[in-house]
């Protein structure tokens, strides 16, 4: 460890540095605006696999894990469901609300020291400001539809069974969970966003769920190439309950 805020440690990969983030390290990017992660459009995936996610039902409960200031959250709100998101930085969920024209009230969490909920006055956006970790069923409830981009992805990979546990956990019986992921050469970049193996994927989620790749797409841009990447593929799964 170099004592740096964004310290290092080698993965169970063996190969490459990968470096750990610290919720102060995401709040810092936030405050210094390096959220080249954050998307101005709705994302196409989501856009393409919105239906496999809804499944026909209608003001359902989609639950944004990670969720800074996506404006999908304002897409599917405006078509009448629910969100629920978490991020750790107060500036970007209050960026969303403002950037998106959105009135909202601040209230405590009783059940979370510090914690904060900003709740649109139309009733149907709720964005918990607080770790993921800190989240249960019993705050925030059971969800049906979870969309999970640049989430799983970003916590540190030492973090991971924790978050699949935490996910596992808020899924409702019929939930149906979209993961974005990437798939590249971990030993050229040390992320985030982290290279997660399906084979991984399997271990943290497949005990409970079904877990099914829906499409994968090359995403590589100059940004990549800038890493020093010289391929970037991007993975879509659909991830449903074995009870379902
Ligand atoms: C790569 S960004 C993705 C944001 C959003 N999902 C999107 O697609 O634009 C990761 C986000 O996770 C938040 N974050 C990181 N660690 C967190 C944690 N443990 N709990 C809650 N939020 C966290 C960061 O503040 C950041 O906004």
């Amino acid at each position: 460890m170099d004592g740096s805020i964004e310290s290092q440690l080698n993965t169970s990969y063996g190969t490459k540095q990968t470096k750990i983030m610290s919720d102060k390290d995401w709040i810092r990017k936030w405050e210094k605006k390096e959220i080249g992660f954050h998307e101005e459009k709705v994302h196409k995936l989501l856009a393409e696999f919105l239906e496999t996610m809804l499944h026909n039902r209608k003001q359902i409960t989609i639950f944004f894990p990670l969720c800074g200031k996506a404006v999908d959250m304002k897409w599917l709100a405006d078509m009448g469901h629910n969100i629920v998101g978490v991020d750790v930085c107060e500036m970007g969920l209050k960026d969303f609300f403002k950037e998106n024209n959105v009135t909202y009230l601040e209230e405590a969490v009783p059940a979370i020291p510090g914690a904060k909920v900003f709740k649109s006055t139309s009733g149907n956006i709720s964005l918990y400001c607080c770790s993921i970790f800190d989240i249960n069923d019993s705050i925030i409830g059971k969800c049906d539809g979870i969309w999970d981009r640049g989430a799983m992805v970003a916590v540190n990979p030492t973090d991971r069974e924790r978050y699949a546990s935490v996910i596992l956990s808020l899924m409702d019986k019929d939930c149906r969970y979209l993961l974005d992921t990437f798939e590249y050469d971990p030993k050229l970049h040390p992320g985030p966003p982290f290279y997660i193996p399906d084979a991984e994927l399997e271990k943290l989620l497949g005990s409970q769920c079904n877990v099914k790749c829906l499409k994968i797409t090359d995403s590589l841009t100059d940004k990549q190439r800038a890493w020093g990447l010289d391929s970037f593929d991007e993975k879509i799964f659909l991830v449903t309950s074995k009870l379902s």
